[in-house]
């Protein structure tokens, strides 16, 4: 028997785990991951040709190259479906501020929170933007995030958003981790807004959207549906906009208050429900119903010191499809890494491994509308792949910490190796 030639096998690695399938995994099928024992991965260009035991493998194809695993696990790249990475100034100050008594929403009616940050955005050039912006994405990659959505908003003005998005589409355009950029105008309302919100809501809706749309800016538009933020009903007009513009829409909801944002996203029919901290049976229900995603942010709380948490076991229990995600921002959530986010997820929602994985790969790509494409180890899907210095999937929420991540295959080609 001739051998198939093939660009690359990753072999060597003591078990391969991975989701399947090409859409969103819910109640018990969370935790059903194929783990095949020494298993490898054939590649040609930039996808999967094959995946099995290695020895089946071996047999079968002629690699021109091959990456030992050195018994480590082999495992999709993370996709991180809720970031906010456009921003030039951090506030460690807050964060201080807190583990001293203070709340998240009595430092942003100081003036802090963020539009302490949007200061920062707007008095920064779009090259300064674009190289902060760099940096964060080069530490995704190490971590493992092969595929991260990103937001704006925290320039919230024409002028400023654009920029961002401008900045966003240049990275993203040379960038090896895949990048899916989100409109979050509607963050929250600029300084000079506040003494009538509504003009803001209108400038957002005749101005803002109607230009990113027509320049292909963004793939998404979010809300921070809050009581702080913008109501439901200001929430229903701007992401009606959105959709208009053929923009598919992600929320921001129930995170400080039930304001019933999930039911609004399942109205809508958006691709994700995010935070959901204070979400209420009819939401848990609504989201269920609709297959909405619910992009849940584990360490987000702990980061404010709130009590609150998502009820990420019921939700999973009641059918609700469950992915997983840092927020990666200045304000709520300093952290980029999904294997430290796993085993948060883990602790805190008790999720098994095998759960947090399927939520921290397949399950985000399907709410970022790619789950044909990656998300899962299986043929025909693009060869995003780590090798993880972890002798099982299991230990991937067991051990905090450390990053595991010792190479990164992104599109068939190694992004990243660590150095011995
Ligand atoms: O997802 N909740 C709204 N937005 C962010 C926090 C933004 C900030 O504080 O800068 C979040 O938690
Ligand atoms: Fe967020």
């Amino acid at each position: 028997m001739t051998l198939r030639p093939v660009d690359l096998l990753i072999r060597g690695a003591s078990e391969l785990a991975t989701p399947l399938g090409s859409t969103p995994r819910k109640g018990r099928e969370l935790a059903a991951l194929s783990i095949v024992p020494r298993g490898a991965v054939a590649i040609v260009g930039e996808h999967i040709v094959a995946v099995g035991p290695e020895d089946e493998l071996a047999a079968r194809f002629a690699p021109a190259r091959t990456l030992d695993a050195a018994g480590g696990t082999l495992v999709p790249g993370f996709v991180d479906a809720h970031t906010h990475p456009l921003f030039a100034t951090t506030r460690e100050d807050e964060f201080e501020l807190r583990t001293r008594g203070a709340t998240y929403a009595e430092i942003a009616a100081a003036g802090g929170g963020i539009l302490s940050t949007t200061r920062g955005v707007r008095a920064a050039s779009r090259e300064l933007l674009e190289a902060r912006l760099e940096r964060h994405l080069d530490r995704f990659l190490e971590l493992g995030t092969t595929t991260v959505e990103a937001k704006t908003g925290y320039g919230l003005s024409l002028e400023a958003e654009h920029k961002c998005l401008e900045a966003l589409a240049a990275v993203r355009a040379r960038h090896t981790v895949d990048v899916v950029p989100t409109f979050l105008g509607a963050h929250d309302f600029p300084e000079e807004f506040r003494g009538d919100k509504q003009a803001y809501v209108e400038l957002l809706v005749r101005e803002m959207l109607p230009r990113v749309a027509r320049e292909g800016l963004a793939e998404y538009c979010d809300v921070f549906t809050e009581g702080i933020a913008f109501s439901l009903a200001q929430s229903r007009r701007i992401l009606g906009a959105a959709r208009e513009h053929g923009l598919g829409l992600r929320l921001h909801v129930d995170q400080l208050t039930p304001l019933g944002g999930a039911e609004l996203a399942a109205e809508l029919g958006a691709a994700s429900a995010d935070h959901l901290e204070h979400v209420s049976e009819r939401g848990i229900d609504a989201l269920a119903a609709h297959g909405v995603v619910a992009v849940l942010c584990p360490v987000v709380p702990l980061f404010l010191r709130q009590e609150r948490e998502a009820p990420g076991r019921r939700m999973i229990d009641a059918g609700v499809p469950v992915a997983i995600s840092t927020d990666f921002n200045p304000g709520s959530c300093y952290l980029q890494s999904m294997s430290e986010v796993i085993s948060w997820a883990a602790l805190r929602y008790r999720m098994s491994a095998a759960e947090c994985l399927t939520a921290a790969t397949l399950n985000a790509a399907c709410s970022l509308g790619r789950g044909e494409r990656i998300g899962s180890l299986e043929a025909g899907k693009r060869a995003d792949v780590l090798v993880l210095d972890v002798p099982n999937h299991r230990h991937l929420a067991y051990e905090l910490g450390r990053n595991p991540v010792r190479t990164v295959v992104r599109g068939g080609r190694v992004a990243f190796e660590r150095a011995r």
